[in-house]
């Protein structure tokens, strides 16, 4: 089947109560790792770009590697999606180049003029069969060039959701409940420690996605920075070479139980590349004579589809949802 955008998707996960995984895609190997795991669990998927990465692989190589992995998965459905669009002109960019589904994130603006940028997005993207993904509060982190501090981030407030929805015409909302972008997801201040010495981060705010949910019943929710840093790749990096202390992310649990609710779209990036690094860090200290790039990215494309596929059937409930 063609790329689709994620309208019948949100519908089925809504009420069936699992979501479907959103994930970054840079180069072939990533794109190849992520849909060969959906094909095999019958996943329906969303592949994204973000600004980086047009800028990394260029808008074409990007299109084009997605329009690959329809034809070599064509039971599957396939959104390509914009992540973090920064403003109107990316979004038409991507609106006019192939993509079924693209994010406008004017989070950072005060309410009226998100509201004013996410509406011209809806109105150009409608217009030409696209669906649009907005965002309304905070999460700490990095997106782009948006580094917002942590203290600096600002939990969605529910009061204010159906406004924004009835007034943008969006067609999904994301939400800050605590989910942060990168692998340092929270400083060591804001966590306690388990037995280990691990990093145990403060639970989602279930409270406030329970809130949001009973002012827009039947409405898709996305959740943005829901890598969970898986500690066996965390370890991999440091074992081999890498300094990435305390780095910790969303527990699963969490993100399984918010996959049961109207959060329909989760986003995961950092988890597939702490699975790439750390399988090229072990692979070179392993290996150190080797230079072929087929070598080092086997492996990596490998443990990456091992890492989606346990996502796909563990976290997020979507296998067998294709
Ligand atoms: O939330 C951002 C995504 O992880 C994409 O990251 O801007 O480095 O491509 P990027
Ligand atoms: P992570 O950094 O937690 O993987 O979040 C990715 C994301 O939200 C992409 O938009
Ligand atoms: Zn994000």
């Amino acid at each position: 089947m063609p790329l689709v955008t994620s309208t019948e998707m949100f519908k089925k996960a809504y009420n069936g109560g699992y979501a479907i995984g959103a994930f970054n895609v840079n180069n072939m190997e990533i794109v190849q790792a992520i849909t060969e795991a959906c094909k095999e669990e019958h996943a329906p998927v969303i592949l994204q770009v973000s600004k980086g990465a047009r800028a990394y692989a260029n808008h074409t190589y990007l299109v084009k590697l997605v329009e690959a992995a329809v034809i070599e998965c064509p039971e599957i459905p396939i959104v390509l999606h914009l992540d973090h669009g920064p403003d109107f002109e990316t979004c038409k960019a991507c609106i006019d180049g192939g993509f079924t589904s693209v994010m406008i994130d004017a989070s950072s603006k005060p309410f009226d003029e998100n509201i004013e940028i996410t509406k011209k997005v809806v109105e150009y993207a409608h217009a030409h069969g696209v669906v649009v993904e907005a965002e309304l509060g905070t999460l700490a982190g990095i997106e782009d060039e948006v580094k917002v501090a942590h203290g600096a981030e600002s939990y969605t407030h529910p009061e204010e959701v159906e406004e924004f929805v009835s007034r943008t015409g969006c067609d999904s909302l994301a939400i800050a409940i605590g989910t942060s972008h990168g692998a340092y997801k929270f400083t060591a201040a804001q966590c306690t420690r388990n037995e280990e010495g691990i990093l145990v981060p403060p639970p989602l705010r279930f409270d406030v996605l329970k809130e949001v949910e009973k002012r827009l019943p039947g409405f898709p929710i996305v959740l943005h920075g829901s890598s969970s840093v898986p500690q066996e790749y965390v370890k991999m990096i440091n074992e081999n070479g890498g300094a990435m202390p305390d780095a910790v992310g969303i527990p699963e649990s969490q993100l399984r139980e918010a996959a049961r609710s109207s959060v329909c779209k989760i986003n995961i990036d950092s988890d597939l590349r702490l699975a790439m690094t750390g399988t090229i860090r072990k692979f070179f200290n392993e290996h150190p004579d080797k230079f072929d790039p087929r070598e080092y990215l086997k492996p990596a494309r490998a443990n990456i589809k091992e890492l989606v596929r346990h996502k796909l059937v563990d976290v997020l409930g979507c296998n067998g949802k294709a």
